[in-house]
């Protein structure tokens, strides 16, 4: 028994294949361009693997993304249909995604692209803003990330909503959920923080229709999946002034491409998709934990679900 190891490179996949046989002696891990049986294969851990990958072998009864997302493991056309898939989640990913979303959220509410600007300027001015309580946020997708994102928002003191698909209770947060009630999700909405799944129902959702739904001048943060932006829409709402700032973290190629007009927009803020990276040594212990787990139930708690697409 195997278990085939890809990520996009090289000296990531010796590195997680070292750690993974450090956590599971006794069981035999490797590169999937190392195997030489593939019928011997009986669980792969990925990352973007290369399609066709996993086709490749007859006998796979699990699949582990490391990561939260799958729609990466799901991109492949040639895919095994049937063979269950894992997602890699836990304290450490929440932690840093709330991080992640309370700092961008704070910079936009603080008006700090603004604050910066003045100082180069030498300009004493002061910008004051309205107090949390008076600021809506909005978070879009309420699984693992966007709930503590959105308890996190709240906690800050913000009027924080979120929209999910079936409906939700959180503490402090307003919900909204399914089709019928996006609109009233989106009215209102000064800061607006994309946490969905990429789904085919998600691919392009931060468009130019739902940035005309915000309040005009509104923030965007994008720190879920590259596709679900239409990058020109971005662009022409922050021409027209409906969008004021945005902070993306994803992005449809990645790395993003040196000539993208994303790099030098003075009201677009990159980061290079370490929203929430899971800690290598943290998410290796999750995976081993879970790889033990599947092996002796047949399942385990961070199974997704592909029909569904998450
Ligand atoms: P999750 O636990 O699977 O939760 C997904 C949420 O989205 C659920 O609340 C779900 O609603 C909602 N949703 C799905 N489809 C919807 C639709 N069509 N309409 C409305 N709501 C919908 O996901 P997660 O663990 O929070 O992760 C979210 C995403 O973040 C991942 O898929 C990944 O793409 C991204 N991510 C990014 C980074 C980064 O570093 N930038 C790191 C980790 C993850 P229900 O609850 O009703 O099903
Ligand atoms: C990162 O993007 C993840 O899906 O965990």
């Amino acid at each position: 028994m195997t278990v085939a190891v890809y990520l996009p490179t090289e000296e990531k996949i010796q590195w997680w294949v070292e750690m993974l046989q450090g956590l599971l002696p006794g069981w035999e891990i490797a590169s999937i361009d190392s195997i030489d049986d593939p019928a011997q294969v009986k669980q792969a851990v990925v990352w973007r693997p290369r399609s066709g990958d996993l086709a490749n072998f007859p006998n796979l009864e699990v699949i582990v993304s490391i990561g939260a997302g799958i729609d990466h493991v799901l991109a492949d056309p040639k895919l095994p249909k049937k063979v269950p898939i894992i997602r890699t989640v836990g304290d450490d990913l929440t932690q840093r995604m709330r991080e992640y979303v309370a700092l961008h959220v704070l910079r936009h509410h603080r008006d700090m692209p603004r604050q910066l600007q003045a100082q180069e300027d030498k300009e004493w001015h002061a910008i004051v803003v309205p107090v949390a309580p008076h600021r809506v946020v909005g978070v879009m997708g309420l699984g693992n990330l966007g709930a503590a994102a959105a308890t996190t928002l709240a906690d800050l003191g913000f009027s924080t909503r979120g929209w999910s698909k079936s409906p939700k209770s959180i503490q402090g947060v307003d919900t909204f959920s399914g089709e019928d009630e996006f609109d009233a999700f989106l009215s209102g909405c000064e800061i607006l923080v994309n946490l969905l799944p990429l789904t085919d129902a998600t691919t392009g959702i931060l468009n130019a229709e739902l940035f005309e739904r915000l309040v005009s001048g509104a923030c965007v943060i994008n720190c879920a999946r590259g596709g679900h932006l239409v990058d020109e829409d971005l662009l022409n709402a922050i021409e027209s002034g409906q969008i004021k700032q945005a902070t993306l973290d994803v992005f449809h190629v990645e790395p993003l491409p040196n000539d993208h007009m994303f790099w030098e927009h003075p009201s677009i803020t990159v980061t290079p998709h370490v929203a929430s990276q899971i800690d290598a040594a943290t998410g290796g212990r999750l995976i081993a934990a879970n790889l033990r787990t599947f092996a002796e139930t047949g399942t385990c708690p961070d199974m997704a679900d592909a029909a569904r697409g998450y």
